[in-house]
């Protein structure tokens, strides 16, 4: 395994990490044994970063996690779990009472790094109020050290002037090949500030491995409603898959080996956390880091997913009302 320092901490995390929002009805995986055995690769293979949050599964994926590691054996300070905060928690009241509840979930007397999951939107908690209240757990020793999980760049500078004596040391983002809007913001501001990038839905939930084909996409599960697999963007991801395959048969790598390294290659600070349902998934990701492409294919897969036009709109555009009188 290739490893990496996480943001200014010192901290040695495996560059690529696993996250556990599998561990839930979201993707399906509510099986205890079956989520002990992902980790228990991951564990063998070197990951040793992991992420979670409290609403996924509202704490199935903290328990199936915590557990895992702790029956796994593997010693407490040789792994680094980040989980998340959501918005609604985001005042002094909550914020003590969930990760209360969040350090029982894990089974762990620490949380090595918190994230705030999303700004509190809809309940204007002001940012400092609780920006401090998350730095209180710093200080007293029950998280050692936070982050910002979807936060654009302008409410994450507003967040850090709210800190007195500490810096967030990750942001958490969507980033993956075909959805690049983190470049143009977050990734350089990582960059100037040395903070890491853990790219969620790294492999576009999916889409990316090319083992869904266009016009046979059926799910049962949190990717029924992803605009990613609507036929108006799946076409143009559909191209970029053909291309992985064809730069992936030179390195003797799959197409979700290549889209991941694609990442790394990009920038040192970008540490995806893509999710898998089975230890053979684990294998292939543990697989996509070790290794770096060429800068000529870096550069054709920039140029070949730079201009895509994903849509997020689209159900709502192609969607027809039937006003019904009576
Ligand atoms: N901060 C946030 O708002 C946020 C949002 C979403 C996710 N996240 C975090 O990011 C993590 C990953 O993102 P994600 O869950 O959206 O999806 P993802 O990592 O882009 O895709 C994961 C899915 O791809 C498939 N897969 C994985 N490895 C594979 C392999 N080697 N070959 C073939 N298929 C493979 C598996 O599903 P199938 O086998 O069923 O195809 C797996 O569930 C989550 O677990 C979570 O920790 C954070």
């Amino acid at each position: 395994m290739e490893y990496t320092i996480l943001g200014k901490t010192g901290i040695k995390i495996s560059r690529v990490g696993l996250g556990a929002w599998q561990f839930s009805e979201a993707w399906g995986l509510t099986d205890y044994r079956a989520a002990k055995a992902v980790v228990a690769r991951a564990v063998e293979l070197g990951i040793n970063f992991f992420d979670t949050a409290m609403v996924y599964g509202m704490g199935m994926s903290e328990v199936f996690l915590g557990r895992a590691l702790r029956e796994i054996g593997v010693k407490r300070d040789h792994i680094v779990i980040s989980t998340k905060i959501p918005g609604e928690f985001l005042n002094p009241i909550d914020i003590f009472r969930s990760v209360e509840k969040s350090l029982r979930n894990l089974g762990v007397d620490y949380i090595d790094v918190l994230l705030a999951h999303w700004p509190p939107c809809w309940h204007n908690f002001p940012t400092c109020e609780y920006a401090r209240a998350m730095e209180r757990l710093v200080l007293m020793g029950k998280v050692h050290y936070l982050g910002l999980s979807d936060y654009p760049v302008e409410l994450v500078e507003a967040f850090r002037n709210c800190l007195s004596r500490i810096d967030i040391q990750i942001l958490q983002v969507r980033y993956n090949l075909v959805e690049r809007w983190a470049e143009r913001t977050h990734v350089p501001y990582a960059e100037k500030y040395n903070m890491t990038v853990q790219a969620w839905s790294p492999i576009a939930k999916g889409a990316l491995t090319g083992k869904y084909e266009p016009g046979k996409l059926e799910f049962q599960d949190v990717r029924s409603r992803d605009p990613i697999f609507h036929p108006g963007n799946y076409t143009q991801v559909w191209s970029v898959v053909q291309l992985l395959r064809e730069i992936g048969e030179k390195y003797g790598k799959k197409p979700v080996q290549v889209a991941l390294n694609w990442l790394i290659t990009t920038s040192p600070v970008i540490v995806p956390i893509p999710g898998a349902k089975t230890p053979e998934q684990v294998e292939e990701l543990a697989d996509s880091v070790g290794w770096r492409l060429s800068y000529e294919d870096w550069r054709r897969l920039d140029e070949a997913t730079r201009n895509l036009s994903i849509s997020y709109s689209v159900v709502y555009v192609e969607k027809d009302v039937k006003v019904e009188e009576h």
